[in-house]
């Protein structure tokens, strides 16, 4: 059985059938829509979100499949003190796949152990969101046709924002992947990604603060939320919240092609000027998030549409 709790749990192959299979899902969607009748997801949300687990419930409706789950912990049985281990026993008898967002980082991992359905990491605290990678895989390779040879800016909370790991950690399999790690010195990539992933792996990056430094020269920005959640004093949070703000000013001195992303939600890191920008794709971003985890469910189910 797959789960699928980090990026790298696709190979560089299986990545690019799962976009080549969310591609055709986008193009031809009506020879997908009964794919997973009959068919349960589970959506297991210790933590607020609207996107992801919208996203995933949109996704299995489209296949014809159905959806169950619990948008909080406060409304689940973790209120009474049940364990993630125990929980996932259950579920595993009520649904064929399971997607979970969890506060604790390696949760999901918990939960896969002891699942006999496919889990899925719809993020899991400061430390990974696979699925946020795959939309933003298909993002770039959908608009910028490639996902190789590109300079990619990382601009914000480095630190916490587990997209950014994510994205860093799928990403480094290309050729010719240059970074740019735009964040205060308190929100710096941590050493887990810089160092092991990084480094390890050879890749070209710079660290720097100002973001008007770095615009000119990108392919990609992709502009983060200051993760107010995961911050242990208040004050700290209110000094770094506004260290960013992409506005139309900024957008003139970048490329005419740089693409700007952005895994949503935005606080004030950009701008709404920026909105009606053609290079602005965090919107067209949230779509593509439908298609890649229609795509997921179907190849963690190993399920083929009929025709
Ligand atoms: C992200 C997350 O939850 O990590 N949101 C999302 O899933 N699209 C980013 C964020 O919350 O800032």
């Amino acid at each position: 059985m797959r789960h699928l709790l980090s990026p790298l749990d696709l190979s560089v192959e299986e990545l690019d059938n799962l976009l080549d299979l969310a591609t055709d899902i986008k193009d031809y969607p009506d020879k997908y829509k009964d794919a997973c009748k009959g068919k349960k997801l589970a959506t297991l949300f210790y933590e607020p979100s609207t996107r992801t687990r919208l996203s995933f419930e949109a996704a299995m409706l489209n296949l014809g499949g159905n959806v169950l789950g619990f948008s909080s912990a406060a409304s689940s049985s973790a209120s009474k003190g049940e364990s993630v281990s125990d929980t996932i026993r259950i579920v595993s008898c009520y649904a064929d796949i399971c997607a979970m967002r969890h506060p604790k980082e390696g949760a999901p991992m918990v939960a896969a152990s002891k699942s006999s359905i496919p889990v899925i990491n719809a993020g899991d605290g400061g430390h990974q969101h696979p699925t946020q990678t795959l939309t933003d895989l298909m993002t770039i390779r959908s608009l910028k046709g490639r996902l190789s040879n590109l300079v990619i800016g990382l601009c914000g909370d480095l630190k916490f924002g587990r997209t950014v790991h994510s994205l860093i950690n799928a990403l480094v399999r290309y050729e010719g992947i240059k970074f740019v790690l735009i964040s205060p010195n308190e929100l710096r990539l941590p050493d887990y990604i810089r160092v092991d992933v990084l480094e390890k792996n050879g890749i070209e990056y710079e660290e720097i603060e100002h973001l008007e430094d770095a615009i000119t020269n990108l392919d990609i920005l992709y502009m983060t939320r200051v993760q107010r959640e995961r911050f242990f004093n208040e004050e700290e949070y209110i000094r770094l919240k506004d260290s960013y703000i992409l506005n139309a000013k900024k957008m003139a001195l970048a490329p005419k092609d740089m693409l700007v992303l952005h895994p949503l939600p935005r606080v004030n890191e950009i701008s709404v000027e920026v909105d009606d920008d053609d290079r602005a794709a965090y919107f067209k971003q949230v779509q593509f998030g439908v298609y890649v985890r229609m795509a997921l469910i179907l190849t963690l189910l190993d399920l083929k549409p009929d025709k």
